[in-house]
């Protein structure tokens, strides 16, 4: 049966990883796969993390299993963290999930249960595993324009047109914050006027919120799809812990799924549980556990938010620089829009031919779109990735 397989296409972020890796140059710079590191390179643990982890050697008592939806308080958490008083909490389900992809993967389960044959719009572009998981699920995939690629920022008016053709059952998968690869992201009213759209349309929304607190704010950033649950009946939320809580290996997400009343609550919750038993049965506890005692914890929790406060700032303080930077090297305000970009990623609008270019002759890493991690980034580095781009882009 093996020697029938054919070698499956290779994931672009993961593939730029490996290059990078093998890159002999000391001078090389990593903007490539969406990980935060510090001024150093280094992607630290979080303090809060490590003193949670610390709490938790001394104090569990058994690994036994705990629930189909993982433990009931990581997904009361994150309910919290996310929706805060947006909605009632009783009208929505949860599942802890193997990272945000394993939230994501979920969904997409959800949605091939519900309605099979419905359509998945994503907007052009998205993450590119979105496409993926997608595409190897069977599910139908449209594309909805978002990004204008003259200016890098948000053409509404074209996402507005597109999905005009949403149909009754379709899922419309939005970025909650920090979109993913572009930046650039909707205004709080532009997201009011999508979910109008899609209530008018009769669909769902998915909301994948990866990067809560690496944008404008830990509370700011969640205003989007706060407001989508304000005017919606029906979402679903796939929200991923690796970033803001610096956990990526731990595969920590969380799938919310919003019901038009809590009468419905007890199927939702049943069919995610019975998601997580198809998939994987009982969903890793061990990131969930410990987001789950530093939102619940007065002292952890300050802690960790004055720290991805840090995070945050010092990602928006290299955008300034950059932008400045670019503005000095190329004499023009062309890239001005990196300082208006929020979260871990620009696209700057470089075609793949001159990003090539910039990774061979200066060793600095992007993804063939042109997205580029701001986190990469250092106040040395910044000039460097400003110099190259300015002479490579014309
Ligand atoms: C990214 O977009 O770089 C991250 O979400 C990491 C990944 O798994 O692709």
């Amino acid at each position: 049966m093996l020697n029938t397989l054919t070698p499956q296409p290779e994931d672009k972020i993961l593939a730029l990883m490996a290059l990078y890796r093998d890159d002999p140059r000391d001078t090389k710079i990593d903007l490539g796969v969406g990980v935060y590191k510090d001024a150093t390179g280094h992607t630290p643990i979080m303090r809060a993390i490590k003193a949670a982890e610390k709490q938790l050697w001394e104090a569990e008592t058994t690994k036994s299993y705990t629930a189909l939806s993982g433990d009931p308080a990581f997904g009361a958490a994150m309910k919290t963290m996310v929706l805060a008083d947006s909605v009632d909490h009783a009208r929505v389900g949860a599942i802890a999930t193997p990272g945000g992809t394993g939230a994501i993967r979920q969904a997409f389960e959800l949605m091939k249960l519900a309605n099979r044959h419905g359509t998945v719009w994503t907007s052009n572009p998205t993450w590119p595993n979105h496409l993926s998981i997608l595409k190897f699920m069977g599910l139908a995939n449209k594309e909805y324009a978002y990004f204008d690629a003259a200016t890098c920022t948000v053409d509404f008016d074209a996402m507005m047109a597109s999905l005009k053709d949403v149909k009754a059952g379709d899922m419309v998968l939005l970025h909650g914050c920090c979109h993913n690869p572009t930046g650039a992201n909707l205004t709080l009213d532009q997201y009011g006027l999508v979910a109008d759209l899609i209530l008018e349309k009769g669909a769902i929304a998915l909301v994948d919120i990866a990067y809560q607190g690496f944008g404008d704010g830990l509370e700011e950033d969640a205003a989007a799809t706060r407001l989508l649950a304000t005017k919606l009946p029906e979402m679903l939320i796939a929200a991923s812990c690796s970033k803001n809580f610096g956990i990526y290996r731990e595969r920590t997400g969380c799938l919310m799924a919003m019901s038009e009343t809590a009468d419905n609550t007890p199927v939702t919750q049943g069919t995610l549980n019975f998601l997580n038993r198809q998939n994987y049965s009982f969903p890793p506890d061990h990131g969930a556990r410990l987001v789950t005692m530093i939102l619940g914890d007065a002292t952890l929790k300050a802690d960790w938010m004055a720290e991805l406060e840090e995070v945050r700032l010092g990602m928006l303080g290299l955008r300034t620089q950059l932008a400045d930077e670019l503005r000095q090297q190329t004499n023009s305000d062309r890239f001005d829009f990196v300082a208006q970009h929020r979260g871990m990623f620009s696209r700057i609008g470089a075609s793949p031919e001159e990003v090539l270019k910039i990774r061979e002759e200066f060793g600095i890493y992007m993804v063939g779109d042109s997205r580029l991690n701001i986190a990469g980034l250092n106040a040395q580095t910044v000039p460097l990735l400003a110099h190259a781009v300015a002479k490579i882009c014309r």
